[in-house]
């Protein structure tokens, strides 16, 4: 005769890691709910800007932007491992820079499900959602 309390373990231990998923993903349940990007051309004098965006298994593509156009794209953060990084290339008139659009540690807290940068000559600004809400935040670019 097989035992009940053999099951019980394993099934207590699932319960446990459910619970602590839904504690984690907030209303979303067992994933982190997917981010919508939206990068947006603020350049000065109708500048054009291209971006290109990747991370380390996906690559975005290039586009390039008139000014007010936006840049987008759709991804989900990691739930467990929370290290998703996405890095972008800036280049605009004989500029060019690099910018992490998403890093997970720094942006999860101030963004929900869209993640919005107004990019301007000197750097890109994030529209806080989360924490300080309404708030718009500037950042150098990467060195
Ligand atoms: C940046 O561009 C967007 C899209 O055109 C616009 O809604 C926003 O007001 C601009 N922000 C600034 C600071 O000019």
């Amino acid at each position: 005769m097989v035992s009940i309390s053999k099951l019980v373990l394993p099934i207590l231990l699932l319960l446990i890691i459910f619970v602590a998923f839904q504690f984690k993903g907030g209303e979303s349940g067992l994933f982190h709910d997917k981010v919508h990007m939206h990068i947006f051309n603020n350049l000065t004098n109708g500048v054009k800007l291209t971006v290109h965006c990747k991370d380390k298994d996906h690559d975005i593509g290039a586009q390039t932007l008139n000014f007010g156009e936006s840049y987008n794209f759709v991804f989900r953060p990691g739930t467990v491992v929370e290290s998703t990084l996405y890095f972008c290339g800036f280049r605009f008139n004989t500029e060019f820079y690099f910018f992490d659009v998403y890093d997970q540690k720094r942006d999860d807290f101030f963004v929900g499900k869209d993640c919005h940068w107004e990019v301007h000559e000197s750097g890109p600004c994030r529209l806080n959602v989360l924490d300080k809400p309404n708030s718009i935040e500037c950042f150098p670019w990467n060195p």
